[in-house]
């Protein structure tokens, strides 16, 4: 396994929309387990592919215990609502209050390429929802107000111009975000 340089704010495949997997084979579980190395050095509590640069419907989740990789995730239902500060390995140090439906059902492919579902609620519920907004090319940001993100993203612009670069090496003892 090795450890994979993050993208962060800035990189265009986190816009984008990331295509279907035709299934499960060795190259995207080698995917999924460098996924898992990487969201643990920077102790996240989601990953989506796209944040490593690979434009794959993709994701890795460790929240509340739970602990599963998805591939081709759907939401089936949604329910309820809550709000709740997130933040994000794509951008560092930036958090903002986000609302999204409280309670979901999963169904995707699992690491041996074995349909799943899962209904559950809470963080797992919110990485979950945060890590396919990822794969739809959506960030965090984008669920505030406009004013509370153009204030976000104006601090982050003045700290990050004299570092235009938009990869970023995975060092242990950051914050938990996802
Ligand atoms: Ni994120």
């Amino acid at each position: 396994m090795s450890l994979l340089k993050l993208h962060l704010l800035g990189s265009p495949v986190l816009r984008q929309r990331s295509p279907e997997l035709a299934g499960v084979d060795p190259e995207t579980q080698r995917l999924i387990d460098d996924m898992f190395e990487t969201m643990d050095a920077a102790k996240g509590v989601g990953l989506a592919a796209n944040q490593v640069g690979v434009a794959q419907r993709v994701a890795v989740i460790d929240a509340d215990g739970e602990r599963f990789a998805m591939v081709n995730p759907v939401l089936v239902t949604t329910e309820g609502r809550a709000t709740a500060e997130e933040g994000c390995l794509s951008i560092p140090d930036v958090f903002g209050d986000v609302a999204r439906p409280e309670r979901v059902v999963l169904e995707a492919l699992d690491r041996e390429g074995r349909p799943f579902r899962k209904e559950v609620g809470g963080l797992i519920a919110r990485a979950i929802q945060h890590e396919l907004d990822h794969l739809d090319g959506i960030l965090f940001l984008d669920h505030l107000s406009p004013l509370r993100r153009q204030m976000l993203l104006a601090r982050w612009r003045k700290e990050h111009k004299d570092d235009p670069s938009y990869l970023k090496d995975v060092e242990p003892e950051t914050s938990r975000s996802g």
